[in-house]
């Protein structure tokens, strides 16, 4: 009798582990493995059950524990092997977590599969920096962007996508390559003074968020030392955050870590 096996690709959400959907909870505490990401919280990984084994499999930018090739060849090979597997990804697995890949790889491998998905870390950083990425008046639309590109390849930005100042551009991967993404920005047309949030750890005990403006915003990052994970938020909706502002990080009592 073969056994029914099957990968759950699921979105860890942005760090705070309140925010984990109940069915990604379930499927952790029901997983036999779970294969996880550098970005899921120490808080999410205690979820797991002690008798599941734990495949970490992290990314930095520049440091690669397995390639992401890798990486679908576990999930292919842990497919055929293990009953309840749990493939664990910072935010949402099909916002630029890759998580396309590993279901394409899963499918052209005919192992079943199902996508769980989280609140991604652009929605998070906004909601818990006071931030509404639309708003009457200030923004129509939303835009989420990488600023980064696979194997370091140079970054081209849509000025098309830059320039309309009615949308809100939210920035992930944005550090390593700031320089040029202000330069782009200013290029496309937007106002060097147009409201600007580098939001760092978000939904974390540690967040903090720096509400500066595109002319700014590197002198800010140098400034407050920002590091990974951080998210750019440009727009006129970031000048809603002072008086939105809800989130007391230095009021939390959880410290979250990430692996
Ligand atoms: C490889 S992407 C993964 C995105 C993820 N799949 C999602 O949906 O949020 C990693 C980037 O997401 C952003 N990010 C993820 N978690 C974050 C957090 N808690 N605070 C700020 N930025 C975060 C950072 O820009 C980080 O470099």
């Amino acid at each position: 009798m073969s056994i029914q096996t099957k990968i759950y690709l699921v979105g860890a959400g942005p760090g705070d582990p309140d925010l984990l959907t109940v069915k990604a909870q379930r499927l952790i505490q029901t997983a036999d493995t779970v294969v996880y990401d550098r970005l899921v919280s120490r808080e999410i990984l205690d979820l797991i059950p002690d008798s599941a084994s734990r495949v970490y499999v992290g990314k930095a930018t520049s440091r690669h524990t397995l390639s992401q090739k890798e990486i679908n060849a576990l999930l292919v090979d842990l497919g055929r092997k293990r009953q309840r597997v749990v493939r664990l990804k910072g935010g949402d697995p099909f916002i630029f977590g890759r998580g396309g890949e590993e279901a394409l790889a899963l499918a052209r491998n005919d192992i079943p599969f199902e996508v769980v998905p989280g609140i991604t870390a652009a929605q998070a950083c906004a909601a818990y920096a006071g931030i509404p990425l639309t708003h009457r008046g200030l923004a129509r639309g939303v835009q989420f962007v990488t600023g980064h590109c696979k194997d370091n390849e140079a970054l081209v930005l849509d000025p098309a996508a830059l320039s309309d100042p009615e949308q809100t551009l939210v920035i992930y991967m944005g550090l390593a390559n700031l320089p040029q993404i202000v330069r782009d920005l200013v290029q496309a047309g937007r106002p060097g003074d147009t409201p600007a949030a580098i939001v760092e750890r978000g939904t974390t005990s540690r967040q903090r968020t720096i509400i500066t403006t595109i002319d700014e915003l590197q002198h800010a990052v140098e400034q407050h030392t920002i590091a990974s994970p951080a998210m750019l938020i440009i727009g006129s909706v970031v000048s809603l955050a002072e008086e939105l502002e809800w989130f007391m990080p230095w009021a939390q009592e959880m410290e979250l870590k990430y692996a």
